[in-house]
Order: structure tokens, then C-alpha cells, then sequence
């Protein structure tokens, strides 16, 4: 059969997908296995789809032994699969990703290792109902042009301090954190308001007893100028004097949602009940 390929059979094979330089994005699809290579010449994009996996090492493989014509690539997506475990260093070789998406997945941990590659492209990352027990938030900052990033429905128990600044939209709704780290955002402000854009911090059903004002007040100066809110709905948060630097300051008062374990809700506090917490302090 070799004879058949005449150099003008590969002329043709070689030319015949347009806008991509007579190459063909995706590479051959045996060689990925059970990974899913698409290319949408309308949209221009090209997803990796490995929702067949039955484990890491199968997408391992995928990305470091095939041979991928075009290693900026649109999007990732694991999705309804609960064999993966985890996504290890180096799981996509030097391919990168404007968007990664893990959905329904028995995900425990990423490497960040396998995101760090990505951190010049990666807009969006949404690792939603998996069983994610921790994240490299440490590598966050690095992201230079992140804006939406969703960890909701894990088993997240600490957000640790980090800091961004491109992040619009931090989804950790569905966890068991406790534990809230200090959110640097230097330059978050001046990016929202520039392009008058908006935040929100999905942080409901967690178990944040505590709003403390150390971890929270830069987050709410940013969010008292620009739309958005933080949700706060089914946190076991105690409106006792940790709360009143918020029930005293109208700005954030009205950003925060949600209610003390009393049942008020926060909108109803009343700042009278709270000027007693200030006054005690000398
Ligand atoms: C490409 O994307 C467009 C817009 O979403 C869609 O209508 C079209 O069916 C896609 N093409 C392929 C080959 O999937
Ligand atoms: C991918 O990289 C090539 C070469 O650097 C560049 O021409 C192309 O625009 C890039 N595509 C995307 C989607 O970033
Ligand atoms: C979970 O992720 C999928 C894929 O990114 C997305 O379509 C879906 O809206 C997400 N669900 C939630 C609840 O965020
Ligand atoms: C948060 O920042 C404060 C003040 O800079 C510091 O004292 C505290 O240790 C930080 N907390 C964490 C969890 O990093
Ligand atoms: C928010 O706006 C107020 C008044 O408009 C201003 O004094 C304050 O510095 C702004 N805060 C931030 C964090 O930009
Ligand atoms: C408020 O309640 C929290 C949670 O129960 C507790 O840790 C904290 O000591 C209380 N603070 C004050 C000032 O009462």
C-alpha cells in the first residue's frame, strides 16, 4: 500500500485543510486513544475531549507519546468520568489550554505542574462536582490573563491565601471550608473598574462560621465599587462582633448575602445592635 502515497498524494493530504497551514490541528486519532481531538473551523477552535479515559495515565499518554502538529490548544474537558483520580505533573506535555473544564469526575488533585504550562493562555478553569481535597492556589498568581476560576462542589476544606490579578469570578460554592487565607488582589480594583466589570465569590454551603475582617475587607473594598457580591447562603456564620465591621459599613453590608445561624437575615441586622462592638474596643 506504501506505493500509493506518490508525492502528489501527499500534496493533496498535506493542503487540504485550510487556515491551519496544510496541517490538520489535531493529531491522528488512533494515536490518543480514548482521548477526542476536535477541530471547529468555524469557531477555530480545537478541544480535547478525554471524558473516556479510565485513567490519568491514558491522558498522560495522549499528550506526551502522540505527536500534536499545534500545541496551543482551545479547550480541555474531563467530564462525567469517575475513574480519574488525578491530573499529575506534566499530564499534557507541552500542549496548552485557553480552557480547562472538569465536570462530575472523581478528580481528587492536580499537580501544579500540569496547569503551570497553560499559565499565559488558561481564561478559564472550572473544576466543578469532583472530589478536589486541595488546590494549588500558591500558583494562581502566575495566571496572567485568568479571569473565571470554579471550584465549586469539592471537598475543598481551606481556601489558602493567594492572589490575582485578573480574577473576576471565584466559584468555591459547595465545600467544606473552613478555613478563608488572606485574598491579595493589588491590582484587581484598578483592572475591574477600568473595565467596570464585576466579581463575585460564590462561597455557599461552606462552613465559614466566621467573616473575619482581615481576610474579607480587601475583598469587599474591591466589590463595594463595582457590581457583584459575595453569597454567603448556608455557612453556619455567627453574627456575633466579628460581624460588625460589615453591619456598620453600609457599602458592604449591601454586598454580602446570606444569613446568621439565628436565622436574620444579614440585611436585617441592625447596625445599633453592633455600635456596643466598636465602643468596647479602648
Ligand atoms: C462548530 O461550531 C458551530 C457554532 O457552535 C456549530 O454550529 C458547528 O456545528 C460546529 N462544527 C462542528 C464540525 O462541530
Ligand atoms: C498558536 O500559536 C501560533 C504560533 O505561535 C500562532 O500563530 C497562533 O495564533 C496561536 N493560536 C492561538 C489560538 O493562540
Ligand atoms: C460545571 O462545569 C461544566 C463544564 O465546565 C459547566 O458547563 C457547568 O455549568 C458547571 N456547573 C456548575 C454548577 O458550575
Ligand atoms: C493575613 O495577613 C495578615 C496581615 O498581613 C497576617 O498577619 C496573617 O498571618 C495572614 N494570614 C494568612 C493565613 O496568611
Ligand atoms: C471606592 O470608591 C470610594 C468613593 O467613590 C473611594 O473613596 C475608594 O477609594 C474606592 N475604593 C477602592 C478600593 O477603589
Ligand atoms: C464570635 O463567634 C465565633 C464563632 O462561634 C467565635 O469564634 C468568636 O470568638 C466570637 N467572637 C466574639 C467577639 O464574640
Amino acid at each position: 500500500m506504501q506505493e500509493y502515497l506518490t508525492p502528489l498524494s501527499l500534496f493533496i493530504i498535506l493542503y487540504s485543510f485550510p487556515g491551519t497551514g496544510g496541517q490538520s490541528p489535531c493529531p491522528d486519532p488512533e494515536a490518543i486513544i480514548p482521548c477526542v481531538c476536535s477541530h471547529n473551523e468555524t469557531l477555530a477552535t480545537v478541544t480535547v475531549d478525554c471524558s473516556e479515559a479510565t485513567s490519568s495515565e491514558e491522558i498522560f499518554s495522549a499528550f506526551n507519546d502522540a505527536d500534536w502538529p499545534i500545541l496551543n490548544l482551545t479547550s480541555f474537558w474531563l467530564e462525567r468520568n469517575d475513574r480519574v483520580e488525578q491530573l499529575p505533573e506534566g499530564v499534557f506535555g507541552d500542549v496548552t489550554f485557553q480552557e480547562i473544564e472538569v465536570s462530575r469526575t472523581s478528580v481528587e488533585s492536580i499537580d501544579p505542574e500540569a496547569l503551570l504550562p497553560s499559565k499565559d493562555r488558561l481564561e478559564r478553569l472550572d473544576i466543578n462536582n469532583s472530589k478536589l481535597k486541595e488546590f494549588p492556589f500558591e500558583i494562581i498568581a502566575q495566571f496572567s490573563i485568568l479571569t473565571y476560576l470554579s471550584l465549586g462542589a469539592n471537598e475543598l476544606t481551606s481556601l489558602s491565601s493567594f492572589q490575582s490579578s485578573s480574577l473576576e469570578t471565584l466559584g468555591v460554592a459547595g465545600n467544606q471550608l473552613t478555613f478563608f487565607g488572606n485574598m491579595s488582589l493589588p491590582n484587581l480594583r484598578s483592572f475591574l473598574m477600568s473595565f467596570s466589570s464585576h466579581l463575585n465569590l460564590h462561597l455557599r454551603k461552606n462552613e465559614i462560621a466566621v467573616v473575619n475582617e482581615e481576610s474579607f475587607r480587601p475583598i469587599l473594598e474591591v466589590i463595594s465599587n463595582v457590581t457583584g457580591n459575595i453569597d454567603l447562603t448556608d455557612n453556619p456564620v455567627v453574627c456575633n462582633c466579628t460581624m460588625a465591621w460589615i453591619v456598620l459599613n453600609p457599602a458592604f453590608l449591601t454586598k454580602v448575602t446570606g444569613s446568621c445561624t439565628d436565622g436574620t437575615d444579614f440585611q436585617d441586622l441592625d447596625p445599633i445592635d453592633f455600635q456596643n462592638c466598636v465602643d468596647r474596643i479602648p
